[in-house]
């Protein structure tokens, strides 16, 4: 039987199973409860206190295990915030995916759909930014970045072209969700290197935007707007950023969104050479380090929106690699 991995805490406590659960014993995938079963909250606490951070799931139950987040993300009788644990869970399995399943057009299709869920989340309830925006989980960097640009690239959007373009909205989401699909092709060793890269690997990561336009290019359902974005998500406004070198307007309306995304959400997560600091901290960063690489008017223009979001209030030891809290 094969299997994949979920996160133990994204399993809906307290009702039945749709699914069943493995845990793995000395190396085994061994049953922990079966479908209609139920798993208690203080039973999920107790196994998470003593290590236990990872269910089995049998692949051929993958879309039982997704229905069933999909039902919690949108039961009314969760908080906005618990909605928005469910549909990052939601999009952890899209994005892995997106990197490692061999036929790469289906599955860029299905993450059309989870776009589409987050942004009528983003757009139908006030508290929901704010709530994804708390929500970070310790784990899977490259996973992790891939969502969280996703989710500001349609807060950005949001923010210069408004609610009533819900096409560019969904091309700006799923460009941030495939903006490093490039990864794929590049050695996963130099992507995880924790190491300064030599000369020829550098050369070799920068080339990921190029690699994610080939992959797109055989999808012709891919807005062309989302390719852009791919594309041209290392070109800064000044001129010096990669492949192309292009400035200012050359450069499309999403790729300068994603561009700023992509920086802000690197600054504010743990990385090898990098403690995260608070989105104030970045947005002072990203201003101060070199003015001209960000699109000056949407750089403003988020800025604001951050300021609003938060009102500045993160908690002291906020931290976007640890389940803690982030806002006061
Ligand atoms: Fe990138
Ligand atoms: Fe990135």
């Amino acid at each position: 039987m094969q299997f994949f991995e979920i996160r133990v805490n994204s399993v809906i406590t307290n009702a039945p199973l749709d699914f069943d659960l493995f845990l793995t014993v000395g190396g085994k995938p061994v049953l922990f409860r079966k479908t209609g079963d139920v798993l208690t909250r203080e039973r999920v606490k107790i196994l998470f206190q003593h290590g236990g951070e990872k269910f089995l799931v049998p692949l051929d139950q993958r879309t039982l295990y997704l229905g069933s987040l999909k039902k919690a993300a949108h039961n009314p009788e969760n908080s906005t915030e618990e909605k928005g644990k469910f549909l990052k869970e939601t999009a952890f399995v899209h994005v892995n995916d997106l990197f490692t399943k061999k036929d790469i057009s289906p599955v860029v299709t299905e993450a059309e759909g989870l776009v589409e869920e987050m942004v009528n989340f983003l757009t139908s309830d006030i508290n929901a930014t704010s709530s994804l925006m708390r929500l970070s989980v310790h784990d899977y960097y490259t996973y992790n970045h891939c969502v969280d640009v996703s989710v500001y690239s349609i807060v950005l959007a949001r923010r210069i072209y408004g609610d009533s373009s819900k096409e560019v909205l969904m091309a700006a989401g799923l460009g941030g969700l495939l903006h490093d699909i490039g990864k794929r092709k590049v050695d996963w060793g130099i992507i995880n290197k924790k190491s300064p890269l030599t000369t020829d690997e550098w050369k070799e990561v920068k080339r990921h935007p190029e690699y994610g336009r080939e992959f797109l290019e055989e999808i012709p359902a891919i807005p062309d707007r989302t390719k852009l974005m791919v594309y041209e998500h290392h070109e800064n406004f000044d001129g010096t950023g990669y492949p192309r070198g292009l400035r200012e307007d050359q450069i499309s309306g999403l790729a300068r969104i994603v561009a700023i995304a992509d920086v802000f959400d690197a600054l504010t997560t743990d990385r090898s050479y990098h403690k995260a600091v608070n989105p104030k901290e970045a947005m002072d960063m990203m201003f101060g380090m070199q003015p001209g690489k960000f699109d000056p008017d949407i750089f403003q223009s988020f800025n604001k929106k951050i300021k609003k979001q938060t009102g500045m209030e993160f908690a002291p030891d906020f931290d976007p690699c640890q389940p803690g809290r982030v806002f006061k």
